[in-house]
């Protein structure tokens, strides 16, 4: 039995090319001014076509391991959330696995969009802390580019790709992930969606084009329910682990809309200085956001040893959580 549980490296990865909102001023009836006040994104990172999501999954893990001084013999699990499989069969997981050289792991894929990185420490956190495993690569990748329709301007803007990873493992040393809450809302899933493409309405000759093959968004109500519930999210965390905003040095939020995340932190009292804040050059990456952010803010020196810090989702399904760790 485990009592803490630390996050011993950290690493991310995105594609080389870069898609500003001037190039997409070209594509679709759209402007660098309206992206921007709308929501804060200015660039994204897309992935060209002979890359798939576990390409970059594999050196995002190899940084973290690389950082936690872990090989890859060492993994006993990689947990990793993806909406944006590299194929429905098998996971990305598996495929993640295959690329590491991870023989001795156990893995598998969670589907809980931009929750998916908090769902999966917190999984993560309980395995280890049970005794059944003992180092865990807890992975968020997304190449959401193939899944969005460059004709809708109210999607294509949003989104980007990426991957975030993270290492875990127990420690006799106090700290660590203090505890996460989960929560689900399966009733909205229609606010967020990709209608066909699973055995309900399967991808065939008559649906080439559709529409509905990629990601559709009902935003407005989407924004509306994403402040709501991550600052739930926040307030129940703080309670749980027994701490106020004031205790937290860095929250690092999804990276969806600036408007989201400083209406969070207004709620929360909590000042735009002590928020992490990426989505200008990654635009939405889904499960990937967050561990992109928390790498991103270890490596900028922005979490020192012994800081509170928060991490908060909200996404698809809908889902949305969080949790505290002890750096
Ligand atoms: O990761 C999961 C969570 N996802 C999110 O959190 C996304 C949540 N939603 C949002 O971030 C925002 O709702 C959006 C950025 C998607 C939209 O911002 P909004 O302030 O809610 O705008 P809106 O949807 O109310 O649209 C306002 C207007 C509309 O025009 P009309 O109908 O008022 O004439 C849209 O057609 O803005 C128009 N619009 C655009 N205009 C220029 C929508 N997209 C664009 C665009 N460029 N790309």
């Amino acid at each position: 039995m485990q009592k803490y549980i630390r996050i011993i490296g950290t690493g991310s990865a995105a594609p080389d090319q870069i898609l500003t909102n001037v190039d997409l001023e070209k594509m679709v009836e759209t402007s660098d001014k309206w992206i921007t006040e709308r929501t804060g994104i200015k660039e994204r990172h897309i992935a060209p076509k002979d890359k798939v999501g576990s390409d970059y999954a594999c050196l995002a893990s190899q940084r973290a391991m690389q950082m936690a001084g872990v090989t890859a013999d060492e993994i006993d699990m990689i947990i990793l959330g993806t909406v944006t499989p590299d194929a429905p069969l098998p996971s990305t997981a598996c495929i993640l696995q295959d690329k590491l050289g991870a023989k001795n792991a156990a893995v598998m894929d969670i589907v809980a969009a931009c929750s998916g990185f908090i769902y999966g420490l917190s999984i993560a956190r309980a395995l280890i802390m049970i005794g059944q495993v003992k180092t865990v690569l807890v992975v968020g990748v997304e190449v959401l580019s193939r899944f969005v329709n460059w004709s809708d301007r109210n999607t294509c803007v949003l989104f980007g790709d990426g991957a975030g990873a993270a290492v875990l493992r127990g420690s006799d040393k106090p700290g660590g992930i203090i505890n996460a809450y989960l929560k689900s809302n399966g009733s909205l899933a229609h606010l967020l969606q990709i209608p066909m493409g699973g055995s309900r309405i399967p991808l065939d000759a008559s649906n080439v084009g559709h529409e509905d093959r990629y990601i559709r968004m009902k935003g407005s109500e989407v924004f509306k329910a994403a402040v709501k519930a991550m600052s739930e999210a926040a307030t129940k965390i703080l309670k749980i682990c027994e701490l106020e905003s004031k205790d937290i040095k860095l929250m690092i939020p999804h990276q969806a809309n600036i408007r989201i995340i400083e209406a969070t932190a207004k709620r929360l009292k909590l000042p735009m200085d002590r928020v992490y804040v990426n989505v200008h050059k990654y635009g939405n990456t889904s499960a990937a956001s967050i561990p992109i952010a928390l790498d991103e803010a270890v490596r900028e020196g922005r979490i020192k040893k012994g800081d509170k810090i928060m991490l908060v989702a909200f996404g698809a399904g809908f889902t949305w959580g969080a949790t505290i760790i002890e750096w």
